[in-house]
């Protein structure tokens, strides 16, 4: 700057000057250095006010960030001493076998929730059988910690025969994970548990799972669920959940998404904890229960209003049980007992009950003496749908079958045991359960946890009937079927089942439900190539094996899902079975009418293939009340009464095979034929 300045003073410096030149000269040098120097002044002092003014904002800056950081930590320290953190309550809902309870291992292990060295595959899928089978039976929930929020999974079965559970289970929760596998697609069982989880009002997060594969078509079902659910495809999240991508978004959608559980209505007491009073009344939902030897009935609650403590008086609403909360506590996935279980929580309380029949899923918990408060909504007791006899395969075993079932009905609430006599099979029960997948897992778990081989007749399903004289009786067996003269009607139970298929397969379903006398009600596209095709038709032929057959017929590509629905009048028969002229109960069907001939066929044949011959000609019938409907003869064992001949008049050997002739005959009329547990084995073997 100075050396920009003199220039100006020492202007011609060589130049002969004046008095007034020398003057104005030097008056002109003395301004213009002050001007200079002001100049150089003023920049100083800018610079320096600029200077300040940066460190004062820097410092504003590093000051607001500190407080926001302490505000934000101090809020975090808060809310986690107070156990005030947002609450978020979901579920996961799948069809079978779309990696829940991967995805749940996933988030287990991100949140920290079990430790790496104690996890495997499949924790929360607790029974031996459900890893085998790799299927979700028994609900499993859990507590997860992500960054400043609680999260709660309740891991539930997929399956249809475990409907009821579920949509209690949906109840108790604000919002739901769809998750879906990138190599399958919607399935119908998907559509199922959507349908039920819209209906609870909840938040659906729809997430494509096994993006990892390379089969996998991640926009095709992206399109799929657009098309379905309405939603950007934006708001669709991929992950895998064997490698663990996408989960930590998955966690973040999960706690922005779903709405926060409204938090704790327990007004701290003044003076004393136990003097605490609910703010408002208590109100459980129980989404699941089971016997523990130690702690009674254990119930899997979520609090809806008020709280529970342990030593509370606790009242079901819906079957009046009453008892005391022994403990209470949350499940991280063990059971973590707490003081108090909150609105908004979802934890367990073991009550001390005996049966878990007074703690049903579905009841309402609240505190006893409490008459103002409202039972929740959608409590009912779940009927069996599907029954079957249950005999064990030696008779000495049949108190080992009933302790067996009486311990299995401790921890499930819905499978129904009565003693039932049959003369070929001897002592045993006939059992109700939810359905053939339930069937199949309690006979599966006889076999392993207590090893009692079974004999298990064919499943039936329940039947009104109204008889001439106006009474009108509930028939769930073969057994209890009245006489055909008396019955005026009978009613069945239909169902409306829904099939997704991919379209290439559509005329092997259509075929598939010909067969079982299903009628198409209505059909819908999904995506470019796949339907929706939904069926009415009887329970009945539903329970057989119809999951089954559709499996085959598609390649294992159509999924079934079914709502059992209206009851209305069906022409079915009893059919019955006679060996050597004895009807056999334990053989007897019903049959719809206009099949009981084929039914009889089929029955008689197998039966001549497995039953084990005798000494004289067996006759297997099929009949419907006095008409034959099918006949098959079961030959007799031969043996050659003339091998001992050698020549010699043949009126000797016509005579002893005359004499073996009568004697077969008469063997036959008084021979009761003792049909071996091992034939029902083969007979009704699925
Ligand atoms: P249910 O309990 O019967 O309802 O089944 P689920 O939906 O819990 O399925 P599960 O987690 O048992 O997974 C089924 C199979 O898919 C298992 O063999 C898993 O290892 C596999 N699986 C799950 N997620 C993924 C994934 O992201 N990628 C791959 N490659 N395999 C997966």
């Amino acid at each position: 700057m100075y050396a920009d300045a003199w220039p100006l003073t020492q202007r011609n410096p060589g130049t002969a000057v004046g008095d007034d030149e020398l003057g104005n000269d030097a008056t002109e040098r003395f301004i213009n250095t002050s001007l200079t120097i002001a100049l150089h002044d003023l920049s100083l002092v800018k610079k320096d006010i600029l200077s300040r003014l940066r460190t004062t904002v820097a410092q504003i800056i590093n000051i607001s960030f500190f407080y926001v950081l302490v505000n934000k930590l101090m809020l975090c320290y808060a809310r986690r001493m107070s156990g005030a953190q947002s609450i978020h309550n979901f579920v996961i809902i799948a069809h079978i076998d779309h990696g829940k309870s991967t995805l749940a291992d996933r988030m287990l292990e991100l949140t920290h929730t079990v430790e790496r060295r104690r996890m495997q595959a499949q924790l929360l899928d607790s029974m031996e059988l459900e890893r085998e089978r790799g299927i979700t039976i028994k609900l499993q929930p859990v507590r997860m910690q992500w960054r400043d929020a609680t999260l709660n999974l309740i891991d539930t079965p997929g399956h249809v025969d475990f409907q009821y559970e579920v949509s209690r289970s949906l109840q108790a929760v604000e919002g739901a994970v769809l998750l879906v596998d990138a190599t399958q697609g919607i399935q119908a069982q998907t559509i199922a548990n959507l349908y039920l989880a819209l209906a609870q009002n909840l938040v659906i997060i729809p997430v494509i799972n096994k993006i990892d594969l390379p089969a996998a078509r991640p926009e095709a079902v992206r399109a799929e669920l657009v098309s379905l659910l309405g939603v950007k495809t934006g708001d669709i999240l991929a992950v895998s959940a064997k490698t663990g991508e996408g989960v930590p978004e998955l966690l973040d959608a999960i706690a922005e998404r779903v709405p926060a559980a409204k938090g704790p209505a327990y007004a701290p007491a003044k003076g004393g904890a136990s003097a605490g009073k609910p703010a408002s009344a208590l109100r459980a939902l129980i989404f699941d229960s089971y016997y523990d030897d130690y702690k009674g009935v254990v119930a899997y609650v979520r609090v809806v209003n008020g709280s529970m403590r342990r030593g509370d008086a606790l009242t079901f609403m819906g079957t009046k049980a009453e008892d005391k909360a022994i403990e209470v506590g949350v499940f991280t996935p063990e059971f973590l007992p707490t003081d108090t279980l909150s609105a908004g929580q979802i934890g367990y309380v073991a009550t001390g009950l005996k049966d878990v029949k007074e703690a049903r899923v579905g009841d309402t918990i609240t505190h006893s003496g409490q008459a103002e408060s409202e039972a929740l909504p959608g409590f009912a007791i779940v009927q069996p749908k599907v029954f079957a006899g249950l005999f064990p395969a030696s008779g000495d075993q049949y108190h080992q079958l009933r302790d067996s079932l009486s311990k299995l009905q401790l921890s499930d609430a819905s499978l129904t045991v009565q003693p039932e006599q049959n003369e070929a099979l001897g002592q045993g029960f006939r059992c109700g359960f939810l359905g053939i997948l339930h069937l199949d897992i309690v006979q599966e778990r006889l076999r392993r946890e207590w090893e009692i081989p079974l004999v298990v007749t064919v499943p039936s399903v329940r039947y009104r009937v109204r008889l001439r004289d106006g009474a009108e009786k509930e028939v769930h067996t073969p057994a209890e079927w009245p006489e055909g003269s008396q019955i005026e009607l009978v009613l069945e139970q239909l169902v409306t089942a829904e099939v997704l298929t991919p379209t290439a397969h559509m005329g092997a379903v259509f075929e598939v439900l010909k067969q079982h006398e299903g009628e198409l009600r209505a059909q819908e596209v999904l995506g470019d190539e796949r339907m929706l095709l939904k069926f009415s038709l009887p329970l009945r032929e539903l329970v057989v094996d119809l999951n089954d057959q559709l499996k085959s017929a598609t390649a294992g590509y159509a999924s079934l899902s079914y709502e059992v629905g209206e009851w209305c009048e069906a022409d079915v028969v009893k059919l019955t079975v006679l060996i050597n002229h004895v009807p056999h109960e334990a053989l007897s069907h019903i049959v719809p009418r206009q099949a009981a001939e084929s039914a009889g066929r089929r029955l008689v044949g197998k039966l001549r293939a497995v039953l084990p011959r005798q000494l004289f000609a067996v006759p297997l019938q099929a009949a419907v009340g006095g008409t034959i409907v099918a006949r098959e003869t079961l030959p007799a064992m031969r043996k050659d009464v003339t091998a001992h001949l050698y020549g010699g008049d043949v009126t000797r050997k016509r005579k002893l095979l005359e004499k073996q002739k009568k004697g077969k005959k008469r063997l036959a009329q008084q021979a009761v034929i003792d049909i071996p547990p091992t034939v029902f084995l083969d007979l009704f073997r699925r």
